[in-house]
């Protein structure tokens, strides 16, 4: 439903956007990664129509963004960045406004503003002006004023901003039920976020996609994936490391500390993780296990470690 095909854009001489091809599917939600500055507000600025690339193209629903810029709008709802709105208007002003642009009238309009409402939380507001909204409702009448069309194709650059735990909450459940007939993009910082609602992500930085893949492929690329923590009561002799590091299929054994009357080791296998290998073990030794988990990865050492890469010469 969104096909974008080697999108580049620069300001000047600088490449904001270098090269970026991917496509999402109905029924998909991609999220958009990387560090402040990336490329994402400015990909999706393209995808939108907002922005015209210097190259590429984007298809939306089959139309292209520049040659049928009124076919894509229609089948697209957008979070801008910040949200931006009409801070002088009512809430529900504004919502009228933005459903009669979007062509609707008479009871159709009317429900598609309750609707809005309902599921942006916004019952409490719908008086108030926009200006005087705290930071997290007015990014709740921007979410409004994206879905009110219930367009088959939704771009949000950080829907969950500003709100608090509560509002996020809700703010990823409604994604995730909307997800079912539609191909969303998010873009995000929280890496957490990419884990609970994504299909796929894509991490760009400095304009250029870095990982194009599930949330566990980039799990996977932790040194951390699949290794064991062991937290032992008490301090068990050295030879509890050797042990350990004598079991088929362990790499490498980290001592992680000693405290509190309790020891923690790391254990490292690889392809497939020693959960029943090390409890066997402790078991035989009767070890006091404390607790014992397999550890899916560090997202935030992935993403430090793709987002810092030095760009090979040449
Ligand atoms: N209109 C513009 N004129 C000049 N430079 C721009 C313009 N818009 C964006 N840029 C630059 O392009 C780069 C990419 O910006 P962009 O807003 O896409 O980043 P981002 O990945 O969304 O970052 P953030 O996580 O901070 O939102 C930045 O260096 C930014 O300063
Ligand atoms: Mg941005």
């Amino acid at each position: 439903m969104i096909e974008v095909q080697n999108l580049s854009k620069q300001f000047g001489a600088f490449n904001a956007v270098s090269d970026i091809s991917f496509t999402v599917n109905k029924g998909e939600v991609l999220g958009f990664l990387g560090p402040n500055g990336a490329g994402k507000s400015t990909t999706m600025k393209m995808i939108t129509g907002f922005l015209a690339p210097n190259s590429g193209t984007v298809k939306v629903c089959g139309s292209d963004v520049i040659k049928s810029p009124i076919a894509v709008k229609k089948s697209i709802g957008y979070l801008p960045e910040g949200a931006p709105a009409y801070g002088d208007m009512t809430v529900v002003n504004f919502l009228k406004f933005v459903a009669e642009i979007r062509g609707f009238s008479g009871a159709e309009k009317t429900k598609r503003i309750e609707n809005a409402i309902q599921k942006a939380n916004l019952e409490g507001v719908v008086h108030k002006t926009i200006e005087t909204l705290s930071k997290g409702f007015k990014r709740r009448v921007g979410l409004a004023q994206s879905i009110l069309h219930d367009p088959p194709v939704l771009v949000m650059d950080e829907p969950t901003d500003g709100l608090d735990p509560n509002q996020k909450h809700e703010v990823r459940l409604l994604i995730k039920e909307m997800a079912k007939n539609k191909a969303i993009i998010i873009s995000t910082h929280i890496l957490e976020e990419v884990d609970a609602i994504c299909d796929r992500a894509i991490i760009i930085a400095q304009g250029k996609v870095k990982f194009d893949g599930t949330p566990e492929e980039l799990e996977s690329l932790s040194e951390y994936h699949n290794s064991v923590r062991l937290r032992l009561d008490g301090y068990p002799s050295l030879n509890a490391e050797n042990l350990l590091k004598r079991l088929p299929g362990v790499k490498k054994v980290e001592h992680v500390n000693s405290k509190d009357e309790r020891t923690t080791y790391r254990i490292y296998g690889g392809e497939k993780d020693l959960l029943k290998e090390v409890s066997r073990l402790a078991q035989k030794e009767q070890w006091v296990i404390d607790e014992i988990a397999v550890e899916k990865g560090h997202l935030d050492d992935v993403f430090r470690q793709l987002t810092t890469e030095q760009e090979a010469e040449g």
